[in-house]
Order: structure tokens, then C-alpha cells, then sequence
């Protein structure tokens, strides 16, 4: 198949990459940047030469969107929403006037678009969308105002002939450096991997095999269409999901964190606290409901293959 990944080059485009070539497939990456062989110049905004390689692909994956890793100031808020809605729109309009669409647009959303909860699990039937929870900061809002739009984007795009889903994906958990593992790995190397403002908000994952596992799933599933959850099923309070991290590391302590420190470190690492404080407990109840099995289900068994493939040096292709 012929695969157009914008936004492809950055943690997760580059394991969909690797996979998807890696079983025969053609990828083509949408990038404001090209260097490489099969890297296209595009800028998210604006119809171009671009949009020939999505005529006449079989899928298209788009992944585009400014980093969430930074802090939540207006102007950062500001970009994480206007580059995914704008890059969501004119995929839409690049796959509208395609002489041959593709047949599937597998669009990344966020698990973030739940609410902050402790109480019950988010499934696509019956979660609850977040933005009006009470006790937390009023930004917390703004973020599931991105998802939520950034969705809607790819709803509204009038493509008859191509079938819709958006991946709210939870965070996916590679070997490769700079990803989300190996931040919280070296976190817990330095002693800093214990519970963060008592640690009882949930962790929700996905093995970077289970992530590519379930992409395959839903370019293959004809019935599958709308928002889907890629979560493995075993979200996990944070002091648990840390422990278990130490524990596959072999790193006896934890010190505690308080939310105050939280503040601290998040803007050491120039990111957000709402990344390391908000509730995720999202769980895949339509990808198990259509038959999805995880090959890495439960964390403790999924840190013990990722913890092995940093120390044995290899990357995703390990
Ligand atoms: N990583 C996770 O665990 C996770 C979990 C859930 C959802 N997500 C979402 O999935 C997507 C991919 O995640 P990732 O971790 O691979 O993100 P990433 O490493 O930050 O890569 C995102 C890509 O988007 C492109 N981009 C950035 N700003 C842009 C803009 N203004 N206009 C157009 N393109 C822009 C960049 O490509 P160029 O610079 O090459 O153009 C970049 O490589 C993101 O939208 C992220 O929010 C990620």
C-alpha cells in the first residue's frame, strides 16, 4: 500500500515509519522540512504540490501538530491548536479533491480529551469528555478544547469515499531516545521517580508494538470508523506506574514530589505540569470489543521489554 504520513518525522511518525516500511509498504512523509528520500515539503495550511501524493495513496495517517511538550503559555496554547486544526483541515481538502481518495484517514487525536478522573475508566461508549472539571486550572480546559477541535476538524471534512477514525491515543511508550519512556526513565535514574503530588492520578500507555498493532488493526477493519481509544487496557495510578518503572530498572527509591516541586521540575524540563498531574484512566473498549488482543497488556511486562531494549542499545527496530 502507499501510506502519506503528515507529520511523520517526529516520536511516533518515525516508529509508524519504520514499521509500515519495514512490511513492504510505500510511506511517504508530509514535512516542513524534507531531507530524506521520501520526505515531501509541505506547510499544514495550504493545498499544494503536496496533495498529489495523497491522490491515488490507499491511507493516510496524519500525525501533524506542535509539540505538546513545552509550557502552556497563551502563544504555545495558541500554536498546539491552530497546527493541528489547520493541518487536520486541509488533509481533509487534499483527500475532497483527490481524483482517487484513499480509502482510509487514520487521524491522531489524544487521550486528553477525557476528563481528569479517578473514579471510573473512559471508554468511547460511555467516558466523559473533559473541560468542566472542577479544582483544576482553568488552562487544563484549553487543552481538551484542542482535542476536541482538532476531531471536529476531521469530522466536518466532506470525504464520502474515505473512512474517518480519530486515534485518541494515550501516551505510547518506545525505546528510542527523547520519547516519553526514556524522559521518564532518566526521571527516575536521577532518584526522581516517585509519586508525584501524592501519585494516585492514573497513567495511561501503549506499547509502541501494541500503537503500530493497533494502526494495522484499523487500516484493516472496514467496520471501524470514529473516535477510538489506543490505550492499553491497564491504566495504572502514577506511584504505581513509576514503581513498576524503578522496579524494571532496578532502582530502589523514589523521592516523592509535591505538586510545588512538580512546578518546578516540569518548567526545568520546559514542560507543563498538566502532563505529569491530569488523570488519564482511558481504556481501548472498542479495539478489544472488535477483537484486538495486546501483545503487551499489563505495564509491568511492557516496561521489562522496553527497559531491555534501552539496555541492549537497540531502537524501535530492536
Ligand atoms: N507521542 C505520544 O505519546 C502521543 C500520544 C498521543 C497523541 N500524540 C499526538 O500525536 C502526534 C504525533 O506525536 P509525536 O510524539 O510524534 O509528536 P512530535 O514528535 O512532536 O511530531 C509531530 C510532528 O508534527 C509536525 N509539526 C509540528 N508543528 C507543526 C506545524 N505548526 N504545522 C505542521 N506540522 C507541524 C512536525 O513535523 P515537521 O517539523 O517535520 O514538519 C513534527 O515532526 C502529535 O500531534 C501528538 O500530540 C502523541
Amino acid at each position: 500500500m502507499k501510506i502519506v504520513i503528515p507529520g511523520g518525522t517526529g516520536q511516533v511518525g518515525t516508529i509508524l515509519n519504520h514499521a509500515l516500511t519495514a512490511a513492504g509498504h510505500e510511506v511517504v512523509v508530509l514535512t516542513r522540512g524534507p531531507v530524506r528520500g521520501r520526505e515531501v515539503r509541505w506547510d499544514g495550511e495550504t493545498l499544494g504540490p503536496w496533495a498529489e501524493e495523497i491522490d491515488g495513496s490507499d491511507i493516510v495517517i496524519n500525525l501533524a501538530g506542535r509539540s505538546v511538550s513545552c509550557r502552556y503559555t497563551p502563544a504555545n496554547l495558541q500554536a498546539m491548536m491552530d497546527s493541528r486544526v489547520h493541518s487536520t483541515r486541509i488533509v481533509g481538502e487534499a483527500i475532497a479533491a483527490a481524483a482517487r481518495p484513499p480509502r482510509v484517514w487514520l487521524q491522531m487525536s489524544t487521550a486528553t480529551v477525557y476528563s481528569h478522573r479517578f473514579d471510573a475508566p473512559n471508554d468511547e461508549a460511555t467516558g466523559v469528555l473533559g473541560g468542566t472539571e472542577p479544582g483544576v486550572p482553568g488552562y487544563w480546559a484549553y487543552s481538551v478544547e484542542i482535542a476536541k477541535a482538532w476531531e471536529q476538524a476531521q469530522e466536518r471534512a466532506e470525504n464520502p469515499h474515505t473512512r474517518k477514525v480519530a486515534m485518541r491515543s494515550a501516551m505510547v511508550m518506545s525505546p528510542d531516545r527523547g520519547g516519553v519512556f526514556d524522559v521518564l526513565l532518566r526521571l527516575a535514574r536521577l532518584g526522581l521517580g516517585g509519586p508525584v503530588a501524592g501519585g494516585a492520578q492514573y497513567v495511561s500507555w501503549i506499547h509502541d508494538r501494541d500503537f503500530v498493532r493497533a494502526v494495522e488493526f484499523l487500516i484493516d477493519r472496514d467496520d471501524l470508523a470514529g473516535p477510538v481509544n489506543l490505550a492499553a487496557p491497564v491504566p495504572l495510578p502514577q506511584r504505581m506506574f513509576m514503581h513498576v518503572l524503578r522496579a524494571a530498572w532496578g532502582i530502589p527509591v523514589g523521592l516523592p514530589a509535591t505538586k510545588w516541586m512538580a512546578g518546578l521540575g516540569a518548567f526545568a524540563l520546559r514542560s507543563d505540569t498538566e502532563l505529569l498531574l491530569k488523570s488519564r484512566r482511558v481504556v481501548p473498549g472498542r479495539l478489544l470489543e472488535a477483537g484486538f488482543s495486546f501483545g503487551y497488556a499489563q505495564w509491568p511486562e511492557a516496561a521489562r521489554d522496553l527497559v531491555r531494549r534501552v539496555r541492549g542499545g537497540s531502537d524501535f527496530t530492536g
